[in-house]
């Protein structure tokens, strides 16, 4: 099953908005299959931001995710990449749809409350610098018709 990796970032912990995150996660239908508060280091900020090292955002970039915890987690679900994109919403708050995450709690592109991989090959590298092997639970929920 897919698994993609989604971060709360500073911003969005700092202001107390982890629960409704995950709230709408879990309600869309996806399994939470690891997750922690934690603080990033430099090292691992860059090294999770390291497609952007050239760009000019990429030093406040480094500075505001290390500024403060994060809430790291794992999410497993059919086409969950794509879809937790979609409800994270565009990168920049100004231009995300009401509805989504962002576009719902964001203001500017700096501080934009949420990360989410992009692709498998993003999932499964930021999967692998944030959690170890066995930080990842492998439960099964009840298996109904109704849980995809
Ligand atoms: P990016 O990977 O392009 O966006 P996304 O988070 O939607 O995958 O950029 C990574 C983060 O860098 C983005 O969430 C916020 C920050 N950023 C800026 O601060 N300024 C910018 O102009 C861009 C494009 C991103
Ligand atoms: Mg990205």
């Amino acid at each position: 099953m897919e698994k993609t990796y989604l971060m709360v970032k500073p911003d969005g912990v700092q202001r107390g908005l982890v629960g409704e995150i995950v709230a709408r996660f879990e309600k869309k239908g996806f399994q939470l299959v690891g997750a922690k508060l934690m603080s990033v280091s430099k090292e691992t900020a860059e090294q999770h931001y390291a497609e952007h090292k050239e760009r000019p955002f990429f030093g406040e970039l480094v500075d505001f995710i290390t500024s403060s915890p994060v809430f790291a987690m794992v999410w497993e679900g059919e086409n969950v990449i794509a879809t937790a994109r979609q409800m994270m919403g565009s990168t920049n708050p100004k231009d995300a749809a009401p509805g989504t995450i962002r576009g719902d709690f964001g203001v500017t592109v700096g501080k934009n409350i949420i990360h989410g991989s992009d692709s498998p090959e993003s999932a499964e590298r930021e999967i692998s610098i944030f959690f170890k092997e066995e930080e990842l639970t492998t439960y099964n929920k009840q298996i109904n018709e109704w849980i995809y």
